[in-house]
């Protein structure tokens, strides 16, 4: 996009009354003619103008498009998403963020797409990414831990997750060990971390978080109808993606920054209070290994602690059910 398009765009967006192609053009530096290629190029994306009598432009419409000068539009972050890569078809925004990361793109690098078409979840699942409806968005994480604390960042964005829906759309979540956002028992946000890593340090992680947006019941496979929601179904309206993504964000890294500077524990009494695991008899799958017990606690590292009849284990990681 040419850069003035954006310019021109937040020149609007932050004008009290509006602004003339002739303001426009004074304030850039440009000729009128620049300037009405730029809004054309705006219009094209999704945004409408209304104009005064005086022939003043303000912003009647913005489009619900996972583009970068609508995410940056009041995006209250330091870090996270500064360096942003907007797609609107991409294979996996997992992959795509592997890829920066290698190439030493920095922390809070985000990639986010309209449609993933390889979306992938868990265990070698795939995840449902149609074009439009949800969040579909990895970010670059170097946090300086071994990587057996990695489930821990699994549980930060879940945490973001649940601080987010709740603040922009005052609905009570639940959280499922180690990363399923639930609203009403149904699950409505995933998160898939991705690491590489020496067993004394991760050098990156990828935490990749697919949240089902704006769809309604029709749009889920049938095999996901019971058992899945997104926001907007919860909320019984439409959810203003955009503005849902970039409470997301500033969540996240405020989560993040908390436990850069204090650890897990602050985090995990708020994480703890929104399980649906914690006092309920669970089985917890490892690949061949199968854990059943009393789900007891979670610890500093954000393992899940399973008390068997005969001993405490501590689960790194897996799928938990309830029994
Ligand atoms: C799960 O619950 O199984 C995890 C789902 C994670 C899905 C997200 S969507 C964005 C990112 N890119 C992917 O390919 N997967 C994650």
């Amino acid at each position: 996009m040419d850069p003035l398009t954006t310019d021109v765009i937040d020149l609007v967006r932050n004008s009290k009354r509006g602004l003339t192609d002739a303001d426009l053009a004074d304030s850039l530096s440009v000729s009128k003619n620049r300037v009405h290629r730029a809004l054309d190029e705006l219009r094209g994306l999704g945004y409408r103008f209304d104009s005064d009598e005086q022939h003043r432009m303000s912003i009647t419409q913005a489009p619900d498009r996972m583009i970068d000068i609508e995410i940056m539009a009041g995006l209250k972050t330091r870090t996270f998403a500064r360096q942003l890569h907007c797609y609107q078809k991409i294979g996996s925004t997992n992959s795509a963020a592997i890829d920066l990361a290698e190439a030493g793109a920095p922390e809070g690098t985000v990639v986010v797409a309209e449609e993933q078409t390889k979306g992938r979840g868990r265990l070698g699942r795939s995840w449902h990414s149609p074009a439009g409806l949800g969040i579909w968005s990895s970010i670059i994480l170097r946090p300086p831990v071994p990587p057996e604390r990695a489930t821990g960042l699994s549980l930060l964005a879940a945490l973001a997750f649940a601080r987010a829906t709740e603040a922009e759309l005052g609905l009570e979540t639940q959280l499922k060990w180690p990363n399923d956002g639930l609203i009403a028992g149904r699950k409505v946000c995933g998160i898939l971390i991705e690491l590489s890593a020496e067993v004394d340090r991760v050098h990156y992680a990828v935490c990749g978080t697919g949240i089902n947006v704006n769809h309604t019941v029709k749009v889920f496979p049938a095999a996901l109808r019971k058992t899945a929601s997104s926001l907007a179904i919860a909320a019984g309206r439409p959810v203003d993606r955009l503005a849902y993504y970039r409470r997301f964000l500033a969540t996240f890294e405020g989560v993040y920054r908390e436990y850069r500077r204090e650890g897990m524990s602050p985090i995990l009494g708020e994480y703890r209070k929104r399980s649906i695991l914690l006092g309920k008899k669970v089985t917890v799958r490892q690949g061949e290994r199968k854990v059943t017990g009393t789900a007891v606690a979670i610890d500093d590292t954000g393992a899940l602690v399973v008390k068997t009849r005969s001993q405490e284990i501590v689960v790194r990681s897996g799928e938990a059910t309830l029994r």
